[in-house]
């Protein structure tokens, strides 16, 4: 049975549905999926907690819900479709049955490496039907998984190792991206010797180059699964079990652990997955993210596969072997909806529409969005050169801490409006609150966005630490969930993004903390006071600008710069390097020792002609030094 709303009067219905009787209407969309035991009560709620429980009581295993569920009717159906990194590689196809008996498997081997119900799994693992086989075996056995982006360093892969008290990590012996292949399993080698909780590393060989396996400790993925039955008995588990830890930069240093179960997680990917982008079974779906992502994680994983549709995995890069990859991708497949980030449409923007014109990408029939605010001008490219004006493109915004989509229009449902979110989802109430935390009524009004009501795939806790959690999200404004997004709600009641209020920059669509990058900055020796902002990005969004003060002694400022470079490659990964980097004779403070961010991201961005009261600050004449010494 299928939830999709049809029309633009059926959503309003809908929603209505959804605000004033919300457990009804869940409870509703929740009938559909197989439950081993129903759930006693649909919702119990406190945002004070935070405490938030969906479905109360209710026993399943998410991975029934995927694999057994469609295993009859549409068993021979791709569940799976793999795009390899180089062109000329075969791709490969799981479909549900054999993604079953591939999950079954390796579920089996888990086990007999005595991972079981509760366990914590680091998955670091390139894009390959197998990271998704892993992390659905994780939900069968009820271990919980934690996806770690195989671009991160062994210093960030080691902190979310002991953070989580891992006991097992899947990897991969290397990774193709582009022309570039990348030693993985040594990463995880390096990570390891920081870590004790580590048990048993599991290794797919992806690239066949050289790796050092540690005997007792390493094991080959062909040699865990040899001989094991490719059928396996789900493990029951509480709606309200873990059902995954995904670690994400906050506007503090330290990335935290988010927090999702299993029953609502479930019932809200799969309905919104199944609503925004219109699926229709039989219909190719495409989402460009990596699985180290939450888009990955509910748009190429969970949320496709609850709805049996088919979910193209791409281990490659846009522009790897040309500009034209993704259309080739497109054709090849005939691939009906496309979900990527404009960040990738703007970067392929600027190589022209020469590189579309082999292609016909008739097939396509909705465009996605997601991860930053697209600015009119990609959209416009991206509805034009990739739509043919044909395609309605669903601007989605959502959160890690979400789960899942809350503001899109329904593909062609919900008329759209260039770099608007438009309308929220069903069961999503949004407020939009001033400083004050004064929510804001009526149209045309613009503020800090928050939740009032909670919805089933929302963040339960920060692992390890729920009274950040609550500081986090559920204090600054009373009762409410604060997403950390400003937003503006125009005259027609529509959402329009602004981007983050916080100290999160959003580089290329990928969440950083200005407080992380600075801590990582800091680690270099010769570095003793470091500050990041973010600034307009062409193709990025938003770039990293530090600023930095050192001890020069012995370097020159090029070779300074380049140090630190690298010091944030191995603390982060490449994709905290800075874009530009000032060293700065001092930072503005003020006289209680804050440093005033408002001048610094004034300078960043160039527009210097009004940098508002600068009398508090301690010593006014730094400013003078850092605008003179601007990295253009
Ligand atoms: C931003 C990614 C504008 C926003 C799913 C949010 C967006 C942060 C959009 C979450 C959008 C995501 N329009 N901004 N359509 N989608 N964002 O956790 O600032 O990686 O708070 O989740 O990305 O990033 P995250």
């Amino acid at each position: 049975m299928s939830d999709r709303i049809h029309t633009l009067s059926g959503y309003f219905h809908e929603y209505q549905k959804s605000v004033t009787e919300p457990e009804q209407f869940w409870a509703r969309v929740a009938d559909s999926f197989h439950w081993k035991k129903r759930w006693d009560k649909v919702l119990e709620w406190d945002f004070e907690g935070p405490d938030v429980k969906w479905f109360v009581n209710g026993k399943l295993n998410i991975t029934e819900n995927i694999l057994e569920r469609h295993l009859f009717i549409m068993g021979d159906r791709p569940a799976i479709i793999w795009e390899p990194n180089d062109p000329e590689e075969e791709g490969r196809t799981l479909t549900y049955k054999q993604l079953y008996h591939a999950v079954c498997q390796f579920s089996n081997a888990l086990k007999s490496k005595g991972i079981g119900k509760g366990d914590k799994v680091i998955i670091y693992m390139p894009m390959v039907p197998e990271a998704a086989v892993a992390m659905l075996a994780c939900a069968r056995i009820g271990a919980v998984h934690s996806v770690v982006f195989a671009g991160f360093s062994s210093n960030a892969l080691s902190d979310r190792i002991n953070d989580c008290e891992a006991k097992a990590v899947l990897t991969s012996d290397g990774n193709f991206r582009g022309s570039k292949k990348i030693a993985v399993k040594a990463v995880v080698d390096e990570a390891l010797e920081k870590t004790s909780t580590v048990e048993s590393v599991i290794v797919y060989q992806r690239t066949k180059q050289e790796v050092t396996m540690k005997e007792g400790r390493d094991y080959w993925w062909h040699d865990v699964i040899d001989g094991q039955p490719d059928t396996n008995e789900a493990e029951v588990m509480d709606s309200e079990d873990m059902l995954f830890i995904l670690y994400t930069s906050g506007s503090t240093g330290k990335p935290k652990g988010v927090v999702h179960t299993t029953g609502g997680y479930m019932v809200y990917t799969k309905y919104s997955f199944e609503n925004v982008f219109q699926y229709s079974p039989g219909d190719v779906y495409w989402c460009t993210a990596d699985i180290g992502w939450i888009t990955g994680h509910s748009y190429i994983v969970y949320g496709p596969l609850l709805a049996g549709a088919t979910s193209i995995m791409f281990e490659g890069v846009p522009t790897y072997p040309d500009a034209g990859r993704f259309w080739a991708v497109v054709d090849k497949y005939q691939v009906n909806q496309f979900y990527t980030a404009p960040t990738a449409i703007r970067a392929l923007e600027a190589h022209g529409t020469g590189p579309i014109e082999p292609y016909k990408l008739d097939s396509l029939k909705v465009l996605g969005s997601v991860g930053e605010p697209i600015n009119e001008e990609a959209w416009h490219w991206y509805h034009t050169h990739i739509g043919k004006n044909r395609c309605p493109i669903v601007d989605t915004w959502w959160q890690t801490e979400t789960g899942g989509i809350m503001v899109s229009p329904l593909a062609g449902v919900t008329p759209t409006k260039p770099a608007y979110a438009t309308l929220p989802l069903p069961g999503v109430q949004l407020a939009i609150v001033d400083p004050e935390g004064k929510v804001l009524k009526g149209n045309s009004v613009e503020g800090n966005l928050c939740i009032k009501f909670p919805w089933p795939g929302m963040i339960r806790t920060t692992y390890g630490d729920h009274e950040r959690c609550k500081q986090t999200y559920f204090s600054t404004y009373k009762g409410m969930y604060f997403t950390g997004d400003g937003v503006k709600r125009d005259h027609d009641g529509y959402y329009r993004i602004l981007g983050r209020v916080d100290d999160v920059i959003n580089v290329s669509g990928h969440r950083m903390g200005t407080a992380e990058v600075e801590n990582a900055i800091n680690e270099h020796p010769k570095v003793i006071e470091s500050a990041v902002v973010g600034y307009p990005h062409e193709v990025k969004g938003q770039g990293i600008y530090a600023y930095v003060i050192c001890d020069m002694k012995n370097r020159t400022e090029e070779n300074l710069k380049g140090e630190i470079k690298d010091t944030i490659s191995k603390i982060i990964g490449p994709i905290a390097k800075p874009d530009k980097i000032q060293i700065v004779p001092g930072l503005p403070k003020t006289r209680s020792g804050k440093i005033m961010r408002r001048i610094l991201r004034k300078v960043a961005e160039g527009s210097m002609d009004n940098m508002g009261d600068t009398s508090t600050l301690l010593d006014p004449g730094v400013v003078e030094e850092i605008i003179k010494g601007r990295v253009e």
